[in-house]
């Protein structure tokens, strides 16, 4: 037992991937296992984020599981409502088509994709106003872990966006996500104590901005799997998982919910 109110999360990041056959495939595995052994609603927030072209389709598909599974975006245009922005996807149409949650400040498109903070702060405000919830990414590199100044660059991504958040933005739609980048795709896990260190630390400076901090959800990402859910999971600041790679396998990916429903209970 974890001890902590919060109802963990654990979302599915599906990257660039896969063909909607093999989605399809995963959605009927996923019902099945939750039909088999039911993870509680109260016990675990369920979510998964397919590529912009699947999200609806996904979410149609999942419309008749045995609960709540929460189709996420991947992204966010910084520009709002509708216009001539080419290849862009607005908070308001994700609004418009059920979308009701977005990650923001994933480390592969802050490194791949040009999201600075400047990006990731407008992106912010447009998904907050149509009323998204965010999943914010926030984690440093190898480099700066070596440094030791990890906690440093990571409340620094928190800061950078905060001025946009408001008091009640914090207490209904934000929740942080912390992937140190060294540990995604890696296999390289950090240790649950390193981990729930960072966590604490995240925990503290969510509530210096806000009273409502010490209610959001803090996730943890990078290489998480069935055989360190557990671990992490006993983790009192730890709230859940932003899993990528075990996510793409319906089995490995219900064992890390169970994982973190089971401290629930
Ligand atoms: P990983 O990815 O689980 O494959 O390390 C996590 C993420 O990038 O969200």
């Amino acid at each position: 037992m974890s001890g902590s109110t919060i109802v963990p999360w654990v979302i599915g990041n599906w990257k660039m991937n896969p063909a909607w056959a093999s989605s399809q495939q995963w959605i009927e595995q996923f019902k099945q296992h939750l039909q088999q052994s039911p993870i509680l609603e109260q016990q675990c927030h369920l979510a998964v984020a397919p590529t912009a072209i699947a999200l609806n389709r996904v979410q149609v598909q999942l419309d008749n599981a045995p609960r709540t599974v929460h189709t996420v975006a991947q992204d966010v245009s910084r520009f709002s409502g509708t216009g001539a922005f080419t290849g862009e996807i607005s908070a308001t149409l994700l609004a418009d088509s059920q979308i009701g949650y977005v990650l923001i400040g994933h480390s592969e498109r802050r490194e791949l994709l040009g999201d600075t903070p400047d990006v990731l702060k407008a992106k912010i405000t447009q998904a907050l106003a149509e009323g998204l919830t965010v999943i914010y990414c926030v984690g440093e590199t190898l480099e700066q872990r070596e440094q030791g100044v990890a906690e440093q660059v990571v409340l620094q991504q928190i800061c950078d966006v905060a001025t946009v958040i408001s008091e009640q933005h914090w207490q209904n739609q934000m929740i942080i996500a912390y992937e140190p980048i060294w540990a995604i795709g890696t296999g390289k896990t950090a240790s649950a104590q390193d981990a729930q260190a960072m966590h604490e630390k995240i925990r503290a400076g969510l509530a210096q901005l806000s009273p409502a901090g010490q209610q959001v959800a803090i996730l943890y990402g990078g290489s998480v799997k069935p055989e360190n859910a557990q671990e992490l999971a006993a983790c009192p600041d730890i709230n859940g998982a932003l899993v990528g790679g075990a996510s793409l396998n319906a089995e490995s990916f219900y064992q890390i919910a169970q994982a973190f429903a089971a401290n629930q209970s």
